[in-house]
């Protein structure tokens, strides 16, 4: 009966990332640099406001597009941060994470046959949906451009097919954003072009050099562009699953009937401590984003003193250095890695083929677990240059 499934289905690939976790399993004195979420605990005030809600039996569904008491919360907390103004009402979803705001935006607009152009290298988290909508995924080499998907490296694959840009900055693996002007002059190029702008900002509370810009902000292309964010990374929350979707009501309209089908509305228990989180939480990421800070500096100080070709991130909890001259594939890299001195990154090729000869490395660990990794990666370099 295999060959019934949904040939899309079968299609998908399994992910990179779960790929080399399975590997990573049998070491289990490894050191896992592997990790796509914060190592730091949920607020103890937002933990108490989820208790809170189970003891007052706040457990029945909530309206489908969230509590208004959230959506309202949502709504000021991009306003005073980004300066982006969305209607509570009419405008934002509160979904199951980012991934379903990533599901359901995607659902709501492409139809089959539709281009999707994505930056390569490229969290893996849109291809395999974009696929199962029968669109295809157009991946801009960004690898000689700092990781920086510019209108200068998009221009040349708009086509008539085009019908969404993902931009997903800060971004993940590679820790790159994209500075006021660059998307100043991407908002210039998609204005007035029939096509969407995906734009996933979960990671706006973790930028390091400057502060976060929205492409939302720019009045011509609001109109195409739907903002995801949400509080996995922000408050440290990836278990209570709380994304949001903010997008023009006429989107917003459409995308409630998919989030509606599909999972009727986000835990209410979670929905609670979101409030919390973005009421007098507001600020709960600047001490994380503190130490995420020192832990980058670190980790890329001691990196590129093993000689490593790598660019210095400004957002997220990544760094990307080139591999290329060990004449290595990433996964024999990693795998070496792994085998001789225990300590477990993700290969680069997880992320598109344009990260291959590219490894992720994961600052959500400790300082001291960072030291001890950072010595390991020196000691197993300089055998590779000796050898
Ligand atoms: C770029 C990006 N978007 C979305 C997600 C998914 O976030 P969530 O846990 O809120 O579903 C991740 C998770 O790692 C991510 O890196």
């Amino acid at each position: 009966m295999e060959h019934l499934i949904n040939r899309r289905v079968r299609d998908i690939q399994v992910s990179g990332i779960r790929k080399f976790a399975n590997r990573v399993a049998q070491y289990p004195d490894a050191i896992s640099l592997t990790i796509g979420q914060p190592d730091f605990q949920t607020p103890e005030h937002v933990k108490d406001a989820g208790k809170r809600a189970i003891d007052e039996n706040k457990t029945t569904y909530t309206p489908n597009a969230g509590l208004p008491a959230l959506r309202e919360a949502a709504s000021q907390f991009l306003a005073r941060k980004y300066g982006l103004n969305y209607d509570p009402e009419q405008e934002i979803l509160v979904t199951n994470g980012a991934s379903e705001a990533i599901d359901i935006t995607l659902r709501t607009i492409l139809e089959e046959g539709c281009e999707v152009i994505l930056p390569g290298p490229v969290y893996p988290g849109y291809e395999p949906i974009l696929r199962l909508c029968g669109a295809v995924p157009v991946h801009v080499d960004t690898t000689n451009n700092g990781f920086r998907m510019t209108a200068e490296l998009i221009r040349p694959h708009l086509t008539e097919k085009t019908r969404c840009i993902i931009l997903p900055y800060p971004a993940n693996p590679t820790g790159c954003t994209l500075s006021k002007e660059e998307l100043e002059e991407l908002a210039e190029l998609l204005e007035g072009r029939e096509i969407f702008i995906l734009s996933d900002e979960i990671y706006s509370e973790l930028v390091y050099d400057g502060s976060h810009h929205s492409i939302a902000t720019h009045s011509g292309v609001r109109h195409q562009t739907i903002v995801i964010n949400g509080l996995s990374k922000s408050h440290s929350m990836t278990g209570w699953r709380i994304g949001f979707t903010f997008a023009p009501a006429y989107l917003t309209q459409q995308m409630v009937k998919v989030h509606q089908y599909n999972v009727s509305c986000a835990s209410s228990i979670s929905q609670y401590a979101a409030i919390e989180a973005l009421t007098r939480g507001i600020d709960d990421a600047e001490a994380m984003k503190r130490e995420y800070r020192k832990r980058r500096d670190y980790a890329y100080e001691r990196l590129k003193g093993m000689g490593f070709d790598i660019i210095q991130p400004q957002g997220a909890f990544y760094l990307f250095p080139s591999i290329q001259r060990f004449h290595l594939s990433s996964f024999d890299f990693a795998t070496k890695l792994l085998e001789q001195e225990r300590v477990a990154v993700v290969p680069g090729d997880a992320f598109s083929r344009y990260g291959e000869g590219y490894i992720r490395i994961s600052y959500a660990c400790s300082l001291e677990t960072l030291e001890r990794a950072m010595e390991r990666i020196e000691r197993f370099v300089q055998k590779l240059d000796g050898a």
